[in-house]
């Protein structure tokens, strides 16, 4: 390389910083970036005299205004050099080798996590402090994070002083839930889980902290040759301790067992359930990691094993513009198909229109996607621009042509055509027949347009005219499906009660929860339409709000549903039809909740209508939204900020879902501890 080239590179990689830092659009893949920085990281260790200040390599990691105490370490968190095919970790063997006289060498291999590097310091077996990698010297005390986070034991199983390190993650599951509630809500999804547990680590609320389904593994025991001889026996002396080692850990006893190692992750890598960029591969026994040392940045006993780009690129070929059951319209880039990692990617939600502005997209763009085991794949930029329109956000609904509107605050564009929308009339009745509402048996997407196609159906309540002759019309239906699915609604219709039936319309903010309120205060549908036609608007909100758990919001959006002609309509229907359903009387349990009203909220283990069925059986009550009357919050993953704030306010309890099972079980609440 020439001097000319050095300085090159050195803005090539400025450039990229750029895209990356400021615009949030990189342009190339991590792992072509992080070749570049090898190239250049060579280059100035050949010649130390052409290095120039503005180099990357040069850049001091600026400390973030924050107000979390920084921690200043002994043993310097390092990172680690990274390999990416074969030849060259045979090659870091080669040096391991040579390093240590040619003595026989053990190495265990480690998935490497994907997640944000942390420090736990136990003294006398207590959690003492928890801190960050920061710049590897200097981290910050996020002790109060972290001991939110599962797996971060208080104590350990024997009163030892001891550091361990790791990585706090967040599941690829726990992350898309978080996302789609995000989404839900109307806001931007989080870009991916690293991303995710950082931000959330550095949160200075520790609430917000225990409101992410964070976990933690720990990989490292400092100084832990004062107890072991090597690195597998430290593993299982943090395991017994009760700190969470990742299970995937393998020793390897010379090269060949090391590369078959490594291969046997090639398939594999997904199967995980967190994300892994790669192996990390560290030699065993600590007196051979003494000989070998350390240079200024990372151990000579360790390498990173990156596995291979989840990263391509591809051509737009068009917008299409999606419908939602609520209305939201959401842009989908479709994509010449390719393959990443092993699936077949041609269609991409672009998630709201403010995301399609700001990467400035329009047909025929090529553009850098990233798909990542079960993450859904996403749009990271534009490499090259077709020179077309660039694409903006539609003003009418692509389905009925309606004046598109946006929810002030809300980032959602939506068409406001509730009832007379066919897309938003698909998903509405596709909704109404899901698991969860009425439980049509059979009454698919498939089928539901066929039926709106056919004019056999236009709402809801058509459904239960179908007849079977009708039904033997549609394309490829035969006798048995058509009896099948008479049968099904048939059963739907008499195992539906009130607030199933409510529950299942769709009307924004009314769940399971809220409908069961509504439902216990009026009996049956038509006792509710009669309640509001004897009210006027206000007056049938402030009786709506009078139900502890509902709040004008939700009131609001049920004065104006049973205000509106074409729900109106529908509803006299499903009345004539059979569905003036009553709502069954529960019976108030006896038991360790009695006078107790606890709100259940956020991404929960179990169907919410299970958890709540308990909390009634034991004796408690489930309200809708906090209020001074609530006893406790149960909150699950991604709970909203409004109920937290709510229950600040209110010195409302917040609670897990672990809390609540001690609560059923007649428990007093313990503060958590865990093992993972
Ligand atoms: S060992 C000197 N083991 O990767 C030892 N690190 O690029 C250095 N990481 O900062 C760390 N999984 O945050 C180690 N099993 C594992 C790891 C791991 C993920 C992260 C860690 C570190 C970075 C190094």
């Amino acid at each position: 390389m020439t001097r000319d080239e050095y300085l090159a590179l050195v803005d090539d990689l400025t450039e990229h910083d750029r895209r990356y830092y400021v615009e949030a659009a990189p342009t190339i893949s991590d792992v072509e970036y992080d070749r570049l920085l090898v190239r250049l990281r060579r280059a100035e260790a050949d010649h130390p005299d052409w290095v120039v200040p503005w180099s990357p390599t040069q850049r001091v990691a600026p400390t973030p205004a924050s107000s979390f105490p920084k921690v200043v370490r002994d043993v310097p968190m390092l990172s680690l050099d990274n390999t990416y095919d074969e030849d060259e970790l045979r090659a870091f063997h080669d040096r391991v080798q040579k390093g240590l006289d040619g003595e026989p060498v053990g190495y265990v291999v480690e998935p490497k996590i994907d997640g944000f590097g942390i420090e736990l310091t136990y003294r006398g077996g207590a959690l003492a402090l928890g801190a960050t990698r920061g710049d590897g010297r200097i981290g910050e005390d996020v002790t109060a994070n972290l001991r939110t986070v599962h797996g971060v034991a208080l104590r350990l199983r024997e009163p030892l002083d001891l550091i361990v390190r790791g990585e706090v993650y967040i599941t690829k599951a726990d992350f898309a839930a978080i996302n789609a509630a995000r989404v839900d809500a109307g806001e931007e999804p989080f870009k991916n889980p690293r991303n995710t547990a950082a931000g959330s680590i550095k949160q200075l609320d520790a609430r917000e902290v225990a409101r992410r389904p964070m976990r933690t593994i720990l990989y490292e025991l400092v100084d832990g040759e004062r107890w072991c001889r090597g690195h597998a026996e430290a593993l299982a002396m943090m395991r017994r301790l009760g700190l969470p080692t990742s299970s995937h850990n393998t020793l390897a006893h010379d090269w060949d067992q090391l590369r078959a190692a490594v291969e046997s992750w090639r398939d594999r890598r997904d199967d995980l359930p967190y994300e892994v960029d790669g192996l990390v591969i560290k030699v065993d026994a600590f007196a051979q990691r003494a000989a070998l040392g350390t240079t200024s940045k990372f151990p000579r006993w360790a390498i990173a094993y990156k596995f291979p780009a989840r990263q391509v690129t591809t051509r737009i070929r068009e917008l299409e513009v999606n419908v939602g059951r609520t209305g939201a319209i959401t842009p989908v880039a479709i994509l010449e198909p390719v393959d990443v990692s092993g699936t077949t990617v041609s269609r991409v939600s672009l998630h709201n229109w403010d995301q399609v502005a700001r990467l400035d997209l329009g047909d025929g763009d090529r553009v850098l996607i990233e798909k990542a085991g079960e993450i859904i794949p996403q749009v990271l930029g534009v490499t090259e621009r077709a020179a077309t329109a660039r694409w903006t956000a539609p003003s009418r609904c692509p389905s009925c042509g309606s004046e598109l509107a946006r929810e002030e605050g809300k980032v959602v564009l939506a068409c406001p055509n509730q009832l007379g929308c066919p897309a938003q009339r698909q998903a509405a009745i596709e909704f109404f027949a899901g698991r969860g509402q009425l439980n049509i048996d059979g009454l698919g997407e498939k089928l539901v347009a066929q039926l709106l196609q056919a004019g056999l159906v236009h709402d809801v309540a058509d459904l239960f005219d179908l007849t079977p002759a009708q039904l033997v019309t549609l394309d490829r239906f035969g006798e048995t499906s058509a009896k099948n699915l008479v049968a099904a609604l048939a059963e739907a219709r008499a195992k539906a009660t009130f607030s199933r039936l409510l529950a299942a319309l769709g009307i924004p903010h009314v769940g399971g929860v809220v409908a069961r309120l509504i439902a216990a205060r009026f009996g049956r549908p038509s006792a509710m339409l009669a309640a509001a036609d004897e009210l006027d608007s206000e007056a049938f909100v402030a009786a709506l709000c009078e139900l502890d758990g509902v709040g004008e919001v939700i009131a609001v959006a049920v004065d104006r549903f049973c205000r509106d002609p074409h729900a109106r309509r529908v509803m006299a229907r499903l009345i004539e039809r059979g569905l003036d359903v009553e709502e069954p009387r529960v019976e108030a349990g006896d038991g360790p909740l009695v006078g107790k009203v606890l709100v259940v909220t956020g991404t929960l283990s179990r169907p919410r209508g299970d958890i709540q069925k308990e909390i009634e059986a034991a004796g408690g009550k489930v309200a809708g939204s906090v209020s001074k009357k609530t006893s406790y919050l149960v909150a699950g993953a991604d709970v909203g900020k409004t109920k937290l704030d709510a229950a600040a306010k209110h010195g409302v309890a917040v609670i897990s879902e672990d809390d609540l099972g001690a609560l059923l079980r007649g428990e007093p609440l313990a503060p958590a501890d865990s093992d993972g």
